[in-house]
């Protein structure tokens, strides 16, 4: 049996991109991890059976060369089919000049290394997926409209999220040569606990004057759901061609993308 492994998989889009991939692939393993045992156990529990035992649950943290070590421990030693690096950290809201450096760590750690580290470790598992039955593996990394757009008070996020654009880049051209494929999304603004401290953040508007525009996306009902932009990735990972799926960073508002992923959705 092949993994599919899922950072952040308790919780919004991550918990929305296990369950898919569990429903939707039979022959998958899913690997869902993330720090709090409670999330990872809620999502699973809420999956029928048949695919309850097929999703497996690693706590760990990301963020340290301890965490990365004990998810290689904890998995099956199988080819490793997709990668999501979707777990990621907004932060406190704050003015760049005001952030600390135990909270940038932290920061840059879960967004930015972990993706790598975490890549590194697994490359022989990746590797392994191409013998198997010749489709390469797949990592996709979930990045954000703030790794092109500076916003005031999100500072270590948009250059965590840039910095990820950017390995996304570079790891495409190398590892193609290892046949592993690596893409990154954009998923809009999706209506996950990431947007809570956004909307309900209480300090003075100079620090975080956008926080009007995600109100009222809120309020409008204009937020991705987390189950589409899970069915966009397994879209990606299982549909798009591979020179398509390591080109350019794909936006799931780009009208242009648009044709071909209705088309998918609409065969179900
Ligand atoms: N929501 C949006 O509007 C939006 C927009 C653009 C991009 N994104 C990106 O989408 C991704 C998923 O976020 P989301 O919106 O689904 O929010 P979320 O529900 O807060 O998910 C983030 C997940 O990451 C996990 N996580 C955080 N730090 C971790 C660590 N050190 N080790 C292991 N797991 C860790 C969290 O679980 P634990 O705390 O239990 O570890 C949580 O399950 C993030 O990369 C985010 O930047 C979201």
């Amino acid at each position: 049996m092949q993994l599919a492994i899922v950072t952040g998989g308790g919780s919004g889009i991550g918990a929305a991109l296990v369950t898919r991939l569990a429903t939707a692939e039979p022959n998958l393993m899913v690997v869902a991890i993330g720090r709090t045992n409670s999330k990872l156990d809620a999502m699973r529990l809420s999956m029928p059976e048949e695919e309850r035992r097929r999703i497996l649950t690693v706590q760990a943290d990301i963020s340290t060369a301890e965490g990365v070590a004990s998810i290689v421990s904890s998995i099956p030693a199988s080819p490793i089919k997709y990668l999501v690096h979707n777990a990621g950290l907004l932060g406190p809201i704050s003015p760049l000049a005001d952030i600390d450096r135990t909270t940038w760590d932290a920061i840059v750690a879960t967004n930015l290394s972990a993706p790598l580290f975490l890549t590194q470790a697994l490359l022989p598992q990746l590797k392994q997926c191409v013998d198997m039955d010749a489709k390469k593996a797949r990592v996709l990394h979930i990045s954000s409209g703030a790794a092109k757009s500076a916003y005031c008070g999100w500072g270590p996020y948009c250059i965590s999220k840039s910095g990820l654009n950017m390995m996304y880049r570079c790891l495409a051209l190398e590892l193609s040569r290892e046949n592993i494929l690596v893409g990154s999304l954009r998923p809009g603004v999706v209506d996950t606990d990431m947007q809570l401290p956004i909307r309900e953040f209480a300090g003075p508007e100079d620090t975080f004057p956008m926080k009007s525009k995600f109100i009222s996306l809120h309020k409008d009902g204009k937020l991705e759901s987390p189950k589409n932009v899970a069915w966009f990735c397994h879209y990606l990972l299982s549909s798009v061609d591979e020179e398509e799926f390591i080109a350019d960073e794909f936006d799931i508002r780009n009208e242009k993308a648009n044709e071909k992923w209705l088309r998918y959705q609409s065969e179900g």
